[in-house]
């Protein structure tokens, strides 16, 4: 399929520098199987859990295709890897996405999930793991989490009062916020990154403690300038950790988002999509149970939509909890329409399955 060629090139391209192994393969008959070394080499590569409020576009495939050159590159390395995808249930986006397709949630969210299932198996994404936020195994991990950072006394109750995005499922400082008229000509607040609409939210949530984090999160950055690639974003992580970080509210009151995993202990509130979120990581690496083999080679795929929240509030919840910080993020830029981010809701997508069928009809 040719309109697979341009994103492979780009990814190889642009995301990573590529470490020759000390592994060199065999000429072994099995094309999976060539490390001649005696120690088994592990990685595990992830892309991010895409959002299931509308069908998969080509800028979800591009992560996923950059995602799989990395894990088969790996692989012909003689690595054992692991390559996990999925997709992200849970939050008010989604809440809101099933409550205006007059479905459940859950219904909802498999139809979805599984388009996005139905495109990478399409296209030959070899993931090892699809996970579903909506899964058990899933719950029982971030309940996990959220215990040990709360018995650690990095979660307590507090009043969250400022903007929320819920396109971003994002909450933003008033720097970050600009004024824009919508389609009716009604004056509102927009996030100046996205340009989706921000709410002002006043509520009692838990909020962890992720202030006292800016400075391990220096020092990791510092001590692994490959932590974040490519370099510039590198640059913007350690940049925006120049100011004060404000602690981040982890759950919202249940009254306003049902559809998330319930804070252990407080049926009264709903953990935050972004910490649920990020755990699927985790999750497919096994934890709580055995996890160290995989979640010790860990490698992410993100967008620069999601950098903050993989580069800074993830590296401080793992901190938090104790555990190793990812290897490495790679980060990607975006598929435009006309200078704008192609997304599902703004509508400007091009659907990876039609086009290709279009392509395939037309040679
Ligand atoms: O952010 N060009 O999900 P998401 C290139 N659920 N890549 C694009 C793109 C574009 N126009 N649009 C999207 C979420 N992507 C969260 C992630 S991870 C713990 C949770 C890619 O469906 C890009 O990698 O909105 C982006 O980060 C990802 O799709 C997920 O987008
Ligand atoms: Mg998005």
């Amino acid at each position: 399929m040719k309109i697979l060629n341009l994103p492979i090139v780009r990814a190889l391209r642009s995301v990573q520098k590529i470490q020759p192994s000390q592994c060199s393969p065999s000429l072994s008959n099995n094309r999976f199987s060539t490390n001649v070394c005696q120690e088994e080499k592990s990685f595990y590569i992830t892309t991010p859990i895409f959002y299931v409020n509308a069908s998969p576009h080509i800028g979800h495939l591009y992560s996923a295709v950059i995602a799989d050159c990395q894990n088969r590159y790996k692989q012909l390395r003689g690595f054992r890897t692991k390559f996990s995808t999925g997709t992200d249930e849970h939050g008010l986006k989604i809440q809101q996405a099933a409550e205006t397709a007059g479905e459940h949630p859950l219904v909802f969210c498999t139809n979805v999930s599984e388009k996005f299932k139905y495109l990478f198996d399409t296209t030959s994404i070899s993931y090892t793991d699809y996970i579903r936020t909506t899964e058990l195994r899933h719950r029982l991990a971030v309940e996990h989490i959220w215990s040990v950072l709360r018995d650690k006394g990095l979660i307590y109750k507090g009043c969250y009062e400022g903007w929320y995005s819920t396109q971003d499922e994002s909450f933003l400082m008033a720097s970050q916020v600009g004024d824009a008229v919508d389609s009716s000509g009604k004056s509102v607040k927009i996030s100046l990154e996205s340009g989706h609409k921000v709410e002002w939210m006043k509520e009692e949530n838990y909020m962890f403690r992720l202030s006292t984090f800016r400075h391990q999160l220096l020092d990791w950055l510092k001590a692994n300038p490959n932590a974040v690639q490519p370099e510039r974003f590198y640059h913007t992580v350690v940049q925006s950790l120049q100011d004060e970080l404000p602690d981040l509210s982890v759950s919202r009151q249940k009254s306003r988002l049902q559809w998330g995993i319930p804070v252990p202990g407080d049926p009264n509130q709903t953990i935050y999509v972004w910490l649920d979120a990020l755990v699927n990581y985790l999750t497919v690496a096994g934890y709580p149970g055995k996890y160290q083999q995989w979640w010790n080679v860990a490698h992410h795929v993100v967008g620069k939509d999601i950098l903050k929240f993989h580069a800074i509030y993830w590296p401080a919840f793992l901190l938090g909890a104790g555990l190793p910080l990812p290897q490495s993020i790679y980060v990607h830029s975006h598929w435009t329409v006309g200078g704008k981010k192609m997304s599902k809701s703004l509508g400007n997508v091009v659907d990876p399955i039609e086009r290709s069928m279009c392509l395939l009809l037309m040679v």
